[in-house]
């Protein structure tokens, strides 16, 4: 079925351009545009959009305004906001309301690589299952600003370290948390990082990014005050798989930006239990009671509960966001490696490998916790997992847990 786009814009000469942009895509897209919030509204009663990118200053109902209205109306319908860079200061509030935003001016490509990654990502969910059950999500985060503020800084002509690292320090709480987990001991830094300027210049920019957007996340989560899952205990274990990803990862391959998407998946593995609890509680506590008196692994009882498992939702989720594809692949295929379609080592193995080895440590271990050895064989990399083990256990001693991350 054709995809369908609705643009909203006051201003007919954008909302023109914009289309124009889109003529060539026609035949595959469903284009329509509307001049107010209200008809928006009224457009989306009549027929269904898949997307809609509004505008954020709009006389009457504003492009926040709009995007609620529409992700309480139609949840499953990714929501974009359209804005000029002036309009920055005024994004935080639209955390939790926009999924992705487009920046004015923007361009025919950038427009048309951003739609056609956001279809093919979630075109690629089976038997929409995923969508079902986000479909009953009320509350998803956006892209946290701070995230893509350092992201539009490394992605501008005169992209500077120190700006990023001014970006970091407007946030001292970020500043401080940031600060203290790379001076953990299980972070293995031969120095002590200091400000934000050192953590930048000795760490680079994409781990910063990446501890950026995943303590953001836990923070937003919780705040909705999760009760059927263990916070604390969710964030250490995801801290921990994120960093021995990136261990992994360093020791099979020279390649620094795999490396940063092993460690971007790994902190990111399992954000679709919080989505999961924190959307649909009561559901979330069945499976995970299901689970624990059945004997299954917590995604075989989700797939029972739900149709899917965290990881497909926890991976939607990043598609939405349009991140790339190898960390969006890691984090849906950690429970799964051998359903992914990347060959060789790559983030999806690292995460796998990680996540497995740091549930291993739990004293009472769940059943995903076993590494796949086939796909490992069939990769060619078995003889490799006792090396890995002593890489990630050989370094630093973690603590074993003895509670399950999400009860
Ligand atoms: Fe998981
Ligand atoms: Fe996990």
């Amino acid at each position: 079925m054709r995809k369908s786009i609705l643009i909203v814009d006051d201003e007919p000469k954008v909302l023109q351009a914009i289309h124009r942009m889109l003529k060539g895509m026609e035949g595959k897209w469903l284009i329509a545009l509307a001049e107010s919030g209200a008809q928006a509204l009224q457009m989306m009663a009549l027929q269904p959009f898949d997307v809609v990118i509004s505008d954020l200053v709009m006389p009457g109902m504003d492009g926040a305004q709009l995007l609620t209205e529409v992700m309480q109306r139609y949840p499953q319908c990714t929501r974009i906001i359209l804005c000029w860079n002036a309009d920055q200061p005024h994004l935080s509030r639209l955390y939790g309301i926009a999924h992705q935003y487009l920046f004015k001016p923007c361009d025919a490509s950038t427009l048309e690589t951003m739609l056609s990654s956001l279809f093919s990502r979630t075109e690629v969910l089976k038997d929409q299952k995923v969508k079902k059950v986000i479909a009953q999500v009320k509350s998803i985060p956006s892209l946290p600003t701070l995230y893509l503020d350092l992201q539009r800084e490394m992605q501008s002509e005169n992209a500077s370290l120190d700006t990023a690292a001014e970006i970091v320090s407007r946030d001292p709480g970020m500043t401080s948390k940031l600060l203290q987990l790379v001076n953990s001991a299980y972070f293995g830094l031969a120095r002590k990082i200091t400000s934000p300027n050192e953590a930048v210049l000795y760490l680079g920019v994409e781990t910063i990014k990446s501890i950026v957007l995943s303590l953001q996340l836990f923070s937003y989560f919780d705040r909705s005050r999760i009760q059927a899952c263990n916070m604390a205990l969710l964030w250490e274990h995801c801290w921990t798989t994120g960093v021995l990803a990136k261990r992994l990862c360093s020791a099979e391959s020279r390649d620094t930006q795999m490396a940063d998407q092993s460690f971007t998946g790994g902190l990111l593995h399992d954000i679709g239990k919080m989505v999961l609890a924190a959307n649909l509680p009561e559901l979330y506590r069945a499976s995970s009671l299901m689970a624990l008196h059945k004997g299954l692994s917590a995604a075989e009882a989700e797939r029972i509960t739900f149709g899917c498992d965290h990881a497909e939702v926890g991976g939607y989720l990043l598609g939405l966001w349009a991140l790339p594809d190898p960390i969006v692949d890691a984090v849906t295929y950690h429970h799964c490696p051998a359903w992914s379609t990347a060959s060789g080592f790559s983030p999806v193995t690292a995460v796998h490998v990680a996540n497995s080895l740091r549930q291993n440590r739990q004293a009472n271990a769940p059943r995903e916790s076993q590494a796949d050895l086939d796909y490992l064989a069939s990769l060619g990399l078995l003889d490799r997992y006792a090396e890995w083990q002593e890489i990630c256990w050989g370094q630093s001693s973690v603590p074993a847990t003895d509670e399950a991350c999400c009860l």
